[in-house]
């Protein structure tokens, strides 16, 4: 998408492409990580561009722990937590630690896309499970297919690409469910959390996370979407500090962040973030241009669950083939992602991390599109 975005762009003028495609923020990071990234420069600390130990500045996983701590209730100490390149590496590092050859992953769709790619990076094998018409996990279907060889369910909330977020009835129940799984088989199973989105949600809705429903839990995240540095690859793992062979596990996740040939995170951003946990993105910026699109899209007549983070949408594509549906907004200049990309086709996704101008000016395309498929 990336390269196609920039090929129209180049033919037709910059201004032209309505490219919603991308979840690469248009947002500049917080002033604090300009600040913070200012006094580092004016005030080198020594060695402070040199390799350190595999998991990361003590004093970062510190200050990730507190964090953790103040937000959950729960205990964590830097030794919960690996410094990691970004969700993406963070999620490698879980998977290549944990799978043994043809163990299974469950994951839900839709997903984000590299979770195929990342579980068969490690010798896994991915099970697709659907999800209901508000993007909810159906743990009726989840109960009937974990198995023996399952290792690890990933969560992903807020929702890439949905924008769904999963509430603390719906995170409890899942715990039971896999506890009440893992008695029948004698095996763990690993709640994977991916929370590359926690900090971006919308209308006071409070967080649910996994900490108090499952011990065998770890999250995966990052600061790419919270603080808009997703070029900067910098993003951590948090280990459930009452998980099962939680010492065994956490040294192979510092292993395997050195085979994998990460070695460790950016050791410059790791001295930033230290000092930014408790700093976002503005989150009303997002949720203006979320009720904006929103609202347009449904006069227009378009469906949609309404997001309630991130800041993607997936409404209904009004053609069955989504594939085609994109391809006729494309003739507009707007891009954006058919949901059989996602796992789930009949639907479309829609990045509106963009400018306001991207966005008013994607309405046109929007608008004659619904118009050609007689909407609303
Ligand atoms: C759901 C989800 N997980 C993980 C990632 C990877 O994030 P990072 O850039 O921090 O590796 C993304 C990036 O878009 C994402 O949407």
């Amino acid at each position: 998408m990336f390269e196609e975005g920039a090929t129209l762009k180049k033919r037709y003028g910059e201004e032209n492409v309505f490219d919603l495609s991308l979840g690469n923020p248009v947002m500049e990071p917080p002033v604090e990580f300009r600040q913070e990234l200012k006094r580092l420069t004016e005030h080198p600390l020594p060695g402070m561009h040199r390799y350190m130990g595999n998991a990361g500045y003590p004093e970062t996983r510190a200050a990730v722990a507190t964090q953790l701590s103040l937000e959950t209730g729960i205990k964590f100490t830097m030794k919960d937590i690996i410094m990691t390149c970004g969700a993406a590496g963070a999620l490698n590092v879980v998977l290549k630690t944990i799978l043994n050859r043809g163990d299974e992953v469950i994951i839900f769709a839709p997903y984000f896309v590299e979770y195929r790619y990342y579980i068969d990076n490690h010798d896994g094998v991915a099970s697709v499970l659907p999800t209901d018409e508000q993007f909810i996990p159906k743990l009726g279907v989840l109960e009937a297919a974990i198995g023996a060889k399952t290792k690890a369910v990933i969560i992903n909330s807020p929702n890439n690409p949905t924008g769904t977020v999963y509430s603390e009835d719906f995170i409890h129940r899942l715990g039971e469910l896999l506890r009440k799984k893992e008695t029948q088989y004698g095996t763990h199973i690993f709640l994977i959390s991916d929370e590359a989105y926690r900090k971006i949600i919308y209308d006071g809705l409070k967080y649910s996370s996994v900490w108090h429903h499952h011990p065998q839990s770890i999250i995966v995240t990052s600061h790419s979407k919270d603080l808009a540095l997703p070029g900067e690859r910098i993003g951590y793992i948090a280990v459930h500090p009452d998980c099962s062979q939680r010492e065994e596990l956490v040294d192979g996740l510092i292993f395997c962040n050195r085979t994998l040939g990460y070695v460790n995170a950016p050791a410059l951003m790791q001295h930033v973030v230290q000092h930014l946990q408790q700093v976002t993105v503005s989150v009303t910026e997002y949720q203006k241009k979320r009720d904006f699109l929103y609202d347009h899209l449904i006069k227009m007549g378009y469906s949609a669950v309404k997001p309630q983070g991130t800041f993607y949408m997936f409404p209904s594509s009004p053609l069955e083939d989504d594939v085609a549906f994109v391809r006729e907004l494309q003739r507009w200049k707007v891009l954006t992602v058919p949901g059989c990309g996602f796992g789930t086709p009949g639907y479309f996704r829609i990045s509106y991390c963009v400018d306001d101008r991207t966005l008013e000016g994607s309405l046109v395309g929007f608008k004659k599109a619904a118009q050609k498929f007689n909407l609303g």
